[in-house]
């Protein structure tokens, strides 16, 4: 689908880079001529994936920060614009979630995902945006959020707070930064099966099994999938997409958005006899 060169001469930030889809979006954009910045709290998933992108020929390195902590955050963007000579994308992935009844949580549980995700992608943001403008240099950001970012949901009200926050930010600074050349958009994935989410989100096979059942297409995302599609939106073909925010989930959030999403299980015999109802009347 894209020139194997289509990201030659680009060098991307991406936090949260050494696992799950981090890993899988930076493997990829790698593979199609990026350099790779990653930046995450634990070294050992970090140098792996920068480790792997150099065995295939291609640049990375890595940078430890807790995304909360403006000044850590400051410090690994300057290795990385040092490392390439600029950044010119930045990837906000590094997230933090958990399922929980709200009226359990404490005020720190709520800070610590609020922090990660919304004051971190701020954090990044910040730091490169600044640059940018100060050098002149054109940049692209990409927030990767959730479905529920736009539609709220419950028992992860930390995540879906912190979430939709990061949807207005993306849309606000499209708007406040377009005049500097730097664009904003997101992705909102539906699931897609990674250690870090399945591990505090989906506690058992049979909760697996509950949410198959009721996805249209019967399947959860491939990284492979979204990966693409960060290519493709951080990519020059994308130049005129800003402010945008793309869903990726099979069309399981538009399953619950009409209210006949429930007929689709409904046997032949039911729209035979609706269907016999019909003439006689
Ligand atoms: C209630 C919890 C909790 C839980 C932690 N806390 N886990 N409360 N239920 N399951 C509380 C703690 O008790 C503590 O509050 C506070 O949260 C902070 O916890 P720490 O462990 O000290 O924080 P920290 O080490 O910073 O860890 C942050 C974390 C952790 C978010 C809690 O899970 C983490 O590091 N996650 C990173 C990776 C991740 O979450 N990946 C999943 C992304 S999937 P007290 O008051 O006790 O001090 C995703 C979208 C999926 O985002 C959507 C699918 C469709
Ligand atoms: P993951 O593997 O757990 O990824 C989260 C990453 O964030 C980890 O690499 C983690 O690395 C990093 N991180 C967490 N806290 C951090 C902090 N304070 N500072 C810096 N880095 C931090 O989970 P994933 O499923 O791949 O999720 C990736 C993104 O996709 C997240 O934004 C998530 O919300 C989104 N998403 C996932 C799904 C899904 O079904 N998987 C669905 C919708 C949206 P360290 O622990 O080393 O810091």
């Amino acid at each position: 689908m894209f020139q194997p060169d289509l990201l030659k001469g680009r060098s991307i930030l991406i936090t949260g880079g050494g696992t799950g889809l981090g890993r899988a979006m930076a493997m990829r954009l790698a593979e199609l001529g990026a350099n790779i910045f990653l930046v995450a709290r634990r070294e050992a998933p970090l140098e792996a994936v920068a480790a792997e992108i150099r065995s295939q020929g291609r640049h990375a390195a890595w940078a430890t920060a807790d995304v909360r902590d403006f000044e850590a955050v400051e410090r690994a963007v300057e290795r990385g614009w040092s490392e390439f000579g600029s950044l010119d994308s930045l990837v906000n992935n590094a997230a933090g979630n958990f399922l929980a009844r709200t009226e359990r949580l404490s005020p720190h549980a709520f800070a610590a995902v609020l922090g990660i995700v919304l004051q971190g992608s701020f954090h990044c943001t910040l730091a490169l945006g600044r640059r940018w403008i100060d050098a002149d240099h054109p940049g692209r950001v990409l927030n990767i959020l959730t479905t529920y970012a736009s539609s709220g949901s419950p028992y992860v009200v930390p995540s879906a707070s912190a979430k939709a926050g990061v949807l207005a930010m993306t849309r606000s600074l499209a708007v406040e930064w377009a005049r500097y050349r730097i664009r904003l958009n997101a992705i909102a994935p539906g699931p897609f099966p990674t250690e870090g989410a399945w591990s505090r989100l989906v506690p058992s096979a049979e909760a697996e099994q509950a949410w198959l059942a009721q996805h249209p297409m019967r399947r959860f995302g491939r990284h492979e999938e979204l990966a693409d599609l960060a290519a493709f939106l951080l990519s020059d073909h994308a130049e005129y997409i800003n402010g945008e925010c793309v869903t990726i989930d099979g069309g399981l959030s538009a399953c619950g958005s009409g209210g006949f999403s429930h007929l689709v299980g409904a046997p032949a015999e039911f729209w035979e006899a609706l269907e016999r109802e019909r003439r006689r009347s």
